[in-house]
């Protein structure tokens, strides 16, 4: 009998230390010390047994019964500890590969463009100035001295926005030259501002984005003269193209909000090229935004940044400038 006991605690020692989590040591503890285990069954063979034989027996087996719980708590807290070590190897961080890194994003061209620019005419005392998108259509058109049905609305194909009503059109600015009708509505003279900003026109091929950018100029005051907007432009493009014998050519033309108007052209390797427009304030554009013509004068001049992103960094195809290439913009961080 004794022998019996002794057999039936290897079995169970040996299953518990075959057991590899804790769902089958459970599994293990029931099959012995469980209300149907074999231990437990020897337990109530006790009762059957005459006193003398129950006294050695009953020993024996309370003995297998502890050596048995024993082993149980041992292999539990085996089993614990080769979980928490299993689960600490696969949430080891190895501190000796090379980090991933984290990649700096980078100025977009035209704005590194633009940024330049600005640090030029503040140079100069000039101010940046700020304007909606969607414009109205007065601002955009009218107060520039462009009425309806004028063919000089020709010059800019507009995008008119659904919606408005033809008594009240809102238009996706087609310049910035609306900032400069705002800025005067709102200030009085000396005004002396920069309008950097996106402007929308129904055009689209290598050299014209139906988005673009532009930068235009404004100086009202008394005595502002064309000499002045000579000097100054002149000045700005030669810092702007680090070139300081650069050839500077102002060339007549028309804009209905300036009068004189003329284009800018510089003189680059492969002969002139026009930079841009500009011009004396048109008296009508003053009246519109109740700024004396008589007492004040002043010019504009408008430049596209796109096309001067073009020149600066000699790219060929404005459309590079919206395609987000990564590879194409990172060139410029
Ligand atoms: N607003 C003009 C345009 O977008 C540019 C310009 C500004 C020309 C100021 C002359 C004077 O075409």
């Amino acid at each position: 009998m004794t022998e019996n006991v002794q057999a039936i605690l290897a079995q169970g020692l040996a299953q518990l230390a075959a057991t590899h989590d804790t769902q089958e040591l459970e599994n293990v503890k029931a099959l012995y010390v469980g209300k149907q285990g074999t231990i437990s069954a020897l337990l109530k063979q006790l009762a059957t047994l005459p006193p003398e034989e129950k006294k050695t027996f009953g020993a024996t087996v309370n003995q297998a019964k502890q050596a048995f719980e024993a082993a149980l708590i041992a292999r539990r807290e085996a089993l614990a500890a080769d979980k928490l070590a299993a689960q600490l190897a696969a949430e080891a961080l190895d501190i000796t590969q090379p980090g991933r890194g984290q990649s700096k994003g980078g100025l977009h061209p035209v704005t590194l463009v633009q940024q330049r620019i600005e640090a030029l005419f503040s140079s100069l005392g000039f101010e940046v100035a700020d304007g909606p998108e969607i414009e109205t259509d007065f601002h955009n058109f009218e107060a520039l001295n462009i009425p309806k049905d004028h063919p000089a609305r020709a010059m800019q194909d507009t995008f008119y926005v659904e919606g408005s009503t033809p008594e009240a059109p809102l238009v996706l600015r087609t310049h910035t030259s609306p900032i400069q009708v705002r800025y005067m509505l709102g200030n009085e003279p000396p005004i002396k501002i920069i309008a950097p900003g996106r402007v929308y026109r129904v055009d689209s091929d290598a050299t014209h984005s139906p988005m673009f950018h532009q930068m235009e100029g404004l100086w009202v005051d008394e005595n502002v003269s064309f000499a002045d907007l000579k000097s100054v432009l002149i000045d700005f493009l030669r810092k702007f193209f680090e070139q300081d014998d650069l050839q500077v050519r102002f060339r007549p033309s028309f804009f209905p909000f300036t009068e004189p108007s003329a284009e800018i052209d510089v003189l680059g390797a492969r002969g002139w090229l026009e930079v841009g427009g500009c011009g004396m304030v048109h008296p009508n554009v003053l009246k519109n935004v109740n700024i004396d013509s008589e007492k004040y004068t002043g010019f504009a001049f408008g430049i596209g940044l796109d096309r001067f992103a073009m020149l600066y960094y000699g790219v060929n195809d404005l459309r590079l400038f919206f395609e987000n290439d990564l590879g194409f913009l990172e060139q410029f961080r």
